[in-house]
């Protein structure tokens, strides 16, 4: 049993409604948000406040969903700026310390590029990763996602210029990868 609304069920995890009046929940992404450690890998520069917070869960264009196993929230995905005219949308995912490396961050993306493209009717999914980020890079590109440019020095982390690798997914490459996982 589930205590958030599941928006999507995946085998392990599932993606929830975060209720921007749950307090705990969003302190939670909040605590995800300023993370010393992990914040480097989502360009954390000011700190992000219980009302900034609220405003990103909230925002427009966009879907904010918690990634939950069992009944802990451990991280979450979005798909920003969607744009219903050219089909595209922007997505990210952030899991927190103790959570990576089992899969899944790879089935929080799978489900939520399935909502994309079966729900939203997007042709296109697009992300950015900062080059350092290894595992994030061959998460997304394991999934499908191939590079399309390099911002390069784009993003000041941690003392240095970092470039900023832009991928992207057509739905119809998400599909024909699907097909080969039998
Ligand atoms: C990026 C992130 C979402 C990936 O989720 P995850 O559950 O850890 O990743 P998965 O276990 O699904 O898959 C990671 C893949 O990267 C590989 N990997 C892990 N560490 C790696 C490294 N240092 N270098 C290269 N590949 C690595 C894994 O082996 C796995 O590939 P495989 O399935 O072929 O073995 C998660 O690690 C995370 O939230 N990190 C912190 C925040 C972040 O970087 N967010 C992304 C911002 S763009």
């Amino acid at each position: 049993m589930n205590k958030f609304k599941v928006f999507l069920a995946g085998k392990k995890i599932t993606l929830v409604v975060i209720d921007p009046a749950d307090t705990k929940a969003v302190e939670k992404v909040m605590s995800f948000r300023n993370d010393p450690k992990l914040g480097c890998f989502i360009g954390r520069n000011f700190p992000f406040t219980a009302q900034r917070t609220v405003e990103d869960i909230t925002g427009k264009d966009k879907v904010f969903l918690g990634i939950a196993l069992g009944d802990e929230i451990i991280g979450f995905i979005t798909l920003r700026r969607i744009n219903l005219i050219n089909g595209t949308g922007k997505l990210t995912v952030f899991l927190g310390e103790g959570n990576h490396r089992k899969g899944i961050g790879s089935e929080a993306v799978t489900l939520i590029l399935w909502y994309a493209f079966n729900t939203l009717n997007l042709r296109k999914v697009n992300a950015d990763v900062f080059a350092f980020n290894e595992r994030s890079l061959r998460c997304f590109e394991k999934l499908g996602f191939r590079r399309q440019g390099v911002l390069e020095k784009e993003y000041f982390v941690d003392g240095q210029y970092h470039d900023d690798i832009l991928l992207r997914i057509f739905k119809e490459e998400w599909l024909d990868y699907n097909a080969t996982l039998d």
